[in-house]
């Protein structure tokens, strides 16, 4: 028994060690593979079915009440960015973290697969929204701080990496502007963080529903890639 401690105890110390050290370095790798490989949206859609419809709904539109997004139709390289953060731990979410250590979803073929079909859904048309009390607040702050990376109307930018907010919950909202300012991503620019952390609950909320309120096709679609990668 006692060489048995010896041995595993090193072990599972290093495994912890690892996790929790675990570099961005390792997560672009991740990205930039998953990037590079073609998409099965077949086996996508069955993977899907399989491991993430109970959850994120059928059609990937996620659930207000339940606070889990809506995935259908994000960009693909935000996308396998979050499944490599929540593989690596680097954003924080026990039943994310289950979700990506089964095995059939721990290859990159997987991700690429999973992203490629949730990109290529349609959109949510009625996500939850807030009270609508603070949407002229929420308006000035969104253009004021957040446009310049969101872009104006909120569809993210054209590598992929800046989410769309468009068509997402309110609830999903408000819970990430708030996971973000406490660092529950570690992934992310500081710059992010401290412009989340700066907002009071009512301006957050207030940003949150202006938010909850962009709809639909985006006024500027020339700027979709060939690839599909801005999909809104
Ligand atoms: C048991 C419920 C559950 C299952 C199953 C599940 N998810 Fe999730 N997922 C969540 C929750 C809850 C969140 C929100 C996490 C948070 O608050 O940070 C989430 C967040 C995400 C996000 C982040 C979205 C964003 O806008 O940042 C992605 C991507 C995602 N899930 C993909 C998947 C995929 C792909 C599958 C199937 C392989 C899956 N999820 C299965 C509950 C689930
Ligand atoms: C410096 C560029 C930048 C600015 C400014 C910025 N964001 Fe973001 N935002 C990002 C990036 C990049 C991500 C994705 C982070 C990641 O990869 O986990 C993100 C993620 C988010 C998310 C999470 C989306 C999801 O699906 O989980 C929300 C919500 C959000 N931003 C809201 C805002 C709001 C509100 C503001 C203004 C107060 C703002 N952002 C300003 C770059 C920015």
């Amino acid at each position: 028994m006692r060489a048995f401690v010896a041995v595993v105890v090193p072990i599972l110390l290093g495994a912890v060690a690892s996790g929790a050290l675990a570099s961005p370095v390792s997560v672009d790798e991740k990205v930039r593979n998953t990037l590079q490989l073609d998409q099965d949206l077949k086996r996508g859609k069955q993977l899907y079915g399989t491991y993430c419809s109970a959850c994120h709904g059928v059609q990937a539109l996620g659930s207000a009440s339940k606070v889990i997004p809506s995935l259908a139709g994000q960009r693909r390289a935000y996308l396998v960015k979050q499944l490599a953060d929540f593989k690596e731990k680097e954003r924080e979410n026990r039943t994310m973290h289950v979700v990506v250590s089964q095995r059939e979803l721990s290859d990159e073929q997987a991700w690429a697969d999973l992203t490629g079909y949730l990109n290529s859904l349609p959109r949510a048309s009625f996500p939850q929204t807030g009270d609508g009390r603070g949407v002229e607040l929420g308006e000035a702050i969104f253009q004021e701080q957040c446009a310049s990376c969101h872009e104006e109307d909120g569809r993210g930018d054209d590598d992929g990496f800046i989410p769309s907010l468009r068509d997402q919950h309110y609830s999903y909202l408000v819970r990430q502007m708030r996971s973000i300012a406490s660092w529950h991503r570690l992934n992310v620019e500081a710059d992010l963080v401290r412009y989340l952390d700066s907002l009071d609950t009512e301006e957050a909320t207030a940003v949150a529903d202006y938010i909850s309120r962009m709809r639909g096709a985006t006024k500027n679609r020339d700027h979709m890639n060939p690839d599909g990668t801005v999909n809104n």
